[in-house]
């Protein structure tokens, strides 16, 4: 039978996983199911700020740089995640901006050359790459973050512009959660893009990340929201799907879980702008929910035993079906 990167790949649309790089290095299954099953990979933490730079000006690409050469042995593409977010950020530019001793205009230089240098560092090995992750609230306001607080608004348009001078061929992604259906929050990130294109800034694809769980409705419209930023010349991508349930899962949960999955890979296989769906790890065995959401978990399309589950074949389903 097929693997998801061969069912993919007759729909122009990429399947694709994060990647624990821990995992990958020690776990000979997991790493043998990335190379098979997927041809575009997100390393789930490594290409974070935290751990790019865990001191100033000491950049530290050793994890991220392994799984861009496992992408490239296995033709995969990377998305590059992420380069300007509220989380995860180095201990010394948080505390220097709390204590003062960073200064608004430093800051926005030190962001500056983050992005430079990251972007820089990965040029031609990043396919694309999530520029601004997670600035809205659900309400559609700006998060009130570090950057917003700092910077004022012109950080998004700021981290575009920076982004692209350092790679003229990355796909670069507004991406963000709660965004997946018609909403508050994506009307807010469509007002955004919508505003930049006409600025010029240098913005071409938004990313909706599909963190769904079984206790709540499947995101409204998802097809249409997809479709009105395709519209507008973008293109778009499920960039960190994954279902969660509340345990222990009833069979009507799974069931749920299932359709959850289905229903956020179809909007994305029936819209042109789609380029590609990304689960946020493909087995239970390593997921982030339960660390995250106690008492929650089987979020994955494989569960710890790397056992497909009825969700992997749901995927597997609509693949083939499109
Ligand atoms: O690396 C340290 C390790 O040295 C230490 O021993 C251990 C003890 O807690 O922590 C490790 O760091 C953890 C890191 O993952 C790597 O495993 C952090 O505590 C933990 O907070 C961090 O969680 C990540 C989370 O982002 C942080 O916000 C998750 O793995 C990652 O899946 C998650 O991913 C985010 C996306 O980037 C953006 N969208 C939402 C998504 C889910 O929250």
């Amino acid at each position: 039978t097929k693997t998801l990167k061969q069912l993919a790949k007759p729909t122009g649309v990429r399947i694709g996983t994060a990647v624990d790089t821990a995992a990958l290095a020690d776990d000979a299954t997991y790493a043998s199911a990335v190379a098979k099953q997927f041809n575009t990979i997100t390393p789930e933490n490594v290409m974070k700020w935290e751990v790019v730079e865990p001191e100033r000006g000491k950049l530290d690409f050793t994890e991220a740089d392994k799984l861009v050469d496992f992408a490239r042995a296995h033709k995969q593409k990377v998305r590059g995640h992420t380069l300007v977010w509220h989380s995860q950020l180095p201990a010394w530019l948080t505390k220097g901006v709390d204590d003062g001793s960073i200064t608004k205009k430093q800051l926005r230089r030190i962001l500056k050359q983050h992005i430079a240098t990251e972007v820089g560092h990965f040029k031609g090995d990043i396919w694309a790459w999530d520029v601004v992750n997670e600035a809205f609230n659900d309400d559609g306001t700006l998060r009130d973050s570090l950057w917003l607080r700092e910077l004022g608004p012109g950080y998004i348009a700021d981290a575009f512009r920076w982004a692209h001078k350092a790679d003229k061929k990355a796909i670069l992604f507004y991406n963000d959660y709660n965004t997946e259906g018609i909403n508050p929050k994506s009307d807010a990130v469509y007002k955004l893009v919508k505003e930049l294109r006409s600025e010029g800034v240098p913005i071409e694809a938004v990313g909706v990340q599909g963190h769904l769980s079984t206790d709540y409705p499947l995101p409204a419209d998802m097809q249409a929201n997809l479709h009105r930023f395709g519209k507008l010349g973008l293109k778009t991508a499920v960039t960190e799907a994954d279902v969660r349930i509340t345990l222990p899962a009833s069979a009507a949960e799974v069931q749920a879980q299932d359709n959850g999955y289905s229903y956020m890979l179809q909007s994305c296989l029936l819209e042109r702008s789609c380029i590609s769906f990304t689960v946020w790890g493909f087995t239970d065995k390593y997921s982030w929910i339960p660390g995250v959401f106690p008492g929650e978990g089987q979020a994955n399309l494989y569960d710890e035993s790397y056992q497909p589950k009825s969700a992997y074949a749901a995927v597997q389903r609509d693949l083939q079906l499109a």
